[in-house]
């Protein structure tokens, strides 16, 4: 038997009151048991009180128990209350029952102990089967939701769940200051994977990444399949170069898994596209330019990561339009204006003096013409990839995050792509690729052409203010490259640049 921890008595007349109050006491012994002689008594108990059941006389002294009800609902809602009359009359207890009333006792019945024990009981028991029924409906609501939400072979969001996700609590939940990622991810030559090695095993794949995804994410982060083999992940408080640099672990840890099925053995990689802005600016227009990276990632070559500022200026610049200087300026004076001031200090006054002074020193080394004019648009273009590098982290003073340090490094592959892509010079995008190599990596063999980038870069940048660096003099820059012949530089490189410096 169900019995109430608290009943609330409202009833004016003093006499009828101490009876209730005895059946009450009677019918539940172990129930706490509050009184009220009006309305406003009841309501200002309800308030104060823990009251989990209420009966209530229909007539009180400053008003009706059907004007009761509804008041007393706010104040404890969900408690189920009980009206009783002396008269039970149609009228009455419609009223009641209307109101809110689950039930209804005539006053004489409720004088009676074991009559208003069992339908006390009673009222409470169809309550209790009602909410968990509710529950039970509730649940099932939950997983046909969470059915219609999520896709059945990885167990990640599908379209519709991030619709969900992104217009529910995720909305409130992303950080309106910080910046948000959008990632596509697609599985490199899916199509040959389910023709070689069978759909269970195309299955498998869809498997792993899932994995690994879950595996990376933070709770915060959203991730779905968002088609046949592509995923998309949305990862809010997330800088451009954390989003880049997770994604290249990611795909780094992806092609490293073996994918077993049955007897068999093999291994896949994917392509990434990654578009990161200020999370007020997000919407779902961001996954297109995720997906134009992605795109982009997958002309390259596959088994990369592309970002959409990155894929942006290749989709600026035709085919061939950065083989001569004069290009070069051009198509950089009309993309100005994507450009940040930083950005604009590294492509402008520094490539041309890298691109002049390098020019300088293949002469020295009497390197033929060909050759010096590969080397001059290399050294123009040698830090173009910064296009992709945000100006948050390009003008940062204080030391970078490895996060950080490996988005300003992407410029040398960034650029690299660039000149192959859109300069006709053959050999400049491999001039550019070899800008931050050290001699002691290559040694003898390293070409001299490729020499002369780093220690032309290297001057030059130690000749200019920087946000983390003052410049410094040139006896000052001449001791840094003499001490660091054969090791960072090459020594024919660094007695040429010497002398250049000298002629300057
Ligand atoms: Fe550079
Ligand atoms: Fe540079």
């Amino acid at each position: 038997m169900k019995v109430p921890k608290h009943i609330l008595i409202a009833e004016d007349e003093k006499f009828q009151r101490l009876k209730l109050r005895k059946a009450c006491t009677t019918a539940f012994p172990t129930t706490r048991i509050s009184t009220a002689s009006n309305s406003l008594e009841a309501i200002q108990t309800a308030s104060a009180e823990n009251i989990d059941f209420c009966l209530l006389d229909f007539n009180l002294g400053d008003g009706t128990a059907k004007d009761l009800i509804p008041k007393l609902s706010i104040a404890i809602p969900d408690c189920p209350m009980i009206v009783t009359s002396a008269s039970d009359t149609q009228d009455v207890v419609i009223e009641s029952i209307r109101a809110g009333s689950a039930d209804f006792i005539k006053k004489s019945d409720a004088f009676k102990p074991q009559k208003l024990a069992n339908q006390v009981s009673d009222v409470l028991e169809r309550i209790w089967l009602s909410q968990q029924e509710r529950r039970k409906l509730d649940r099932r609501l939950q997983k046909i939701r969470s059915t219609a939400s999520t896709d059945p072979l990885t167990g990640l969001l599908n379209r519709r769940g991030v619709d969900e996700r992104l217009n529910g609590a995720d909305r409130r939940t992303i950080d309106r200051r910080a910046q948000t990622a959008a990632i596509c991810i697609d599985i490199d030559h899916f199509k040959q994977v389910n023709d070689r090695h069978g759909h269970k095993a195309g299955d498998v794949a869809l498997g792993i990444v899932s994995r690994l995804l879950r595996r990376r994410a933070l709770n915060r982060d959203i991730l779905a399949r968002w088609g046949g083999e592509e995923f998309l992940v949305i990862k809010p408080s997330t800088t451009y170069a954390e989003a880049l640099l997770w994604c290249e672990r990611l795909r780094r840890e992806l092609s490293d898994t073996p994918i077993s099925v049955d007897d068999e053995s093999f291994f896949i990689t994917a392509s990434f596209g990654i578009c990161c802005v200020p999370s007020t600016e997000f919407n779902a227009s961001i996954f297109d330019r995720a997906d134009r990276a992605l795109y982009r990632a997958k002309e390259l070559g596959r088994n990369r990561c592309s970002t959409w500022a990155f894929s942006n200026f290749l989709d600026f610049v035709k085919p061939g339009e950065l083989s001569s200087l004069q290009a070069i300026e051009d198509v950089l004076s009309r993309y100005e204006k994507s450009l940040s001031d930083t950005q604009q200090e590294h492509l402008a006054p520094h490539s041309r003096a890298v691109g002049e002074l390098a020019d300088h020193i293949a002469k020295l080394l009497t390197l033929d013409d060909e050759a010096r004019q590969r080397i001059k648009v290399a050294g123009r273009l040698h830090d173009i990839g910064k296009v992709a590098v945000p100006e948050s982290v390009l003008a940062k003073p204080r030391s970078l995050t490895a996060a950080e340090y490996y988005a300003v490094m992407r410029h040398v592959r960034d650029g690299s792509d660039i000149a192959a892509e859109r300069c006709d010079l053959p050999e400049v995008a491999s001039l550019i690729e070899q800008h931050h190599d050290r001699f002691d990596q290559h040694g003898v063999r390293w070409l001299q052409e490729a020499s002369v980038l780093p220690v032309a870069d290297a001057i030059c940048t130690m000749q200019t203010d920087r946000p983390y660096q003052q410049r410094r003099t040139n006896d000052e820059i001449v001791e840094e490259i003499v001490t660091e012949a054969g090791m960072q530089f090459s020594p024919a490189a660094v007695i040429a640049a010497v002398r250049a410096m000298d002629a300057c």
